[in-house]
């Protein structure tokens, strides 16, 4: 078994001395292709990949191809969000399309998105139509979320289920397609890989959480993004919806302040009501069931522990 560091290190290996796969002319492509790859990032995506096939084998060695493709596409999803999300600010430096332009984080994502395909293809052809069909189905699927996200920036009521529909097709759905792509090329039954997508799905729901969380109460020197982009820029966030039910004409109140007024505002509203408190007991709960997926995998619970203890470390960041 490797343990969290080893994976990692594999995976950093992979992005500095095998980046044949981020270089290519011109130059305008693919720079901000090695930007946004090489500028950090937790590589938690990737990190899963790796450990969910070292639950079912010793060798990682055929998770690696997946990892990276997972990484590239989420990088992808990235370049073209920020654009969507107008945000300045990722990993504590300028996003793509403030360095350079938005047309050139369209089109270096559309190639990330492209080369995400190419990296999968090097995956073993037998599990190969299997791991393309999971992945062409992710893929959609975030799209459909990051629509419904942009739709709800309109809208001035948002149920907690059409909420959580929305964070599901957005973000979990590609960290439980790494656990289940992880699993299955480590050798793992269809019904154990199953059990790795539903481990994914609810800590990937209570990942999102988080990051509506830090976005409002993250250490600006650390979160590596605006603090506050999602008040400014109306989502409906878990906090946001909350705060209107709870305080709705509070919150009609602060539409009208600059951008910085509003946070301030709509923060204190949602310290006020509590919702603080309400989103970390969201998480633990959507964190207790992502373990109880995980409790149901046959293979012996010694072999859960590196993964177990990596759930808990991503429940406690702050970027
Ligand atoms: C950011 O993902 C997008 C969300 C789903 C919230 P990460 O927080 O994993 O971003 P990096 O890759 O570590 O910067
Ligand atoms: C993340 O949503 C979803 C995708 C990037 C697909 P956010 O818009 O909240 O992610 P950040 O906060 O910009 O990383
Ligand atoms: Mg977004
Ligand atoms: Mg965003
Ligand atoms: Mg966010």
């Amino acid at each position: 078994m490797n343990n969290l560091e080893n994976l990692l290190s594999i995976i950093e290996e992979q992005f500095v001395h095998h980046s044949d796969f981020m270089s290519g002319q011109p130059d305008e492509l693919y720079a901000p292709i090695r930007y946004a790859l090489s500028v950090g990032g937790k590589r938690l995506r990737p990190a899963l990949v790796l450990m969910a096939c070292n639950l079912f084998s010793d060798s990682v060695q055929s998770a690696i191809a997946p990892a990276l493709a997972l990484e590239v596409f989420h990088n992808f999803t990235l370049l073209h969000d920020d654009i969507m999300d107008k945000a300045l600010v990722r990993r504590g430096q300028p996003t793509v399309h403030t360095k350079w332009n938005e047309n050139t984080a369209i089109l270096s994502g559309d190639a990330m998105l492209i080369k995400a395909y190419q990296l999968l293809g090097g995956c073993d052809a037998k599990l190969l139509p299997q791991l393309l069909s999971i992945f062409s189905q992710t893929a959609i699927e975030v799209c459909e979320g990051q629509q419904y996200d942009m739709n709800f920036e309109t809208l001035d009521q948002v149920s907690e289920s059409e909420y959580i529909t929305m964070i599901r097709l957005k973000t979990s759905v590609l960290i439980a397609a790494c656990c289940q792509m992880g699993a299955l090329v480590g050798g793992a039954s269809e019904k154990d890989a199953q059990l790795l997508y539903d481990f994914g799905v609810n800590l990937g729901i209570a990942f999102q959480l988080q990051d509506d969380y830090l976005d409002v109460y993250g250490n600006p020197l650390v979160f590596g993004k605006q603090i506050g982009g999602d008040i400014v820029s109306n989502k409906k966030t878990f906090l946001m919806i909350h705060a209107l039910e709870l305080a709705k004409s509070q919150i009609l109140q602060t539409q009208s302040l600059s951008d910085s007024e509003k946070i301030n505002a709509v923060t204190q509203i949602y310290t006020q009501h509590s919702i603080d408190t309400l989103t970390q007991n969201a998480i633990n709960n959507y964190y207790q069931k992502a373990l109880q997926s995980l409790d149901n995998v046959s293979i012996s619970s010694e072999r859960k522990i590196e993964l177990q203890r990596f759930a808990s470390q991503i429940m406690q960041r702050n970027k």
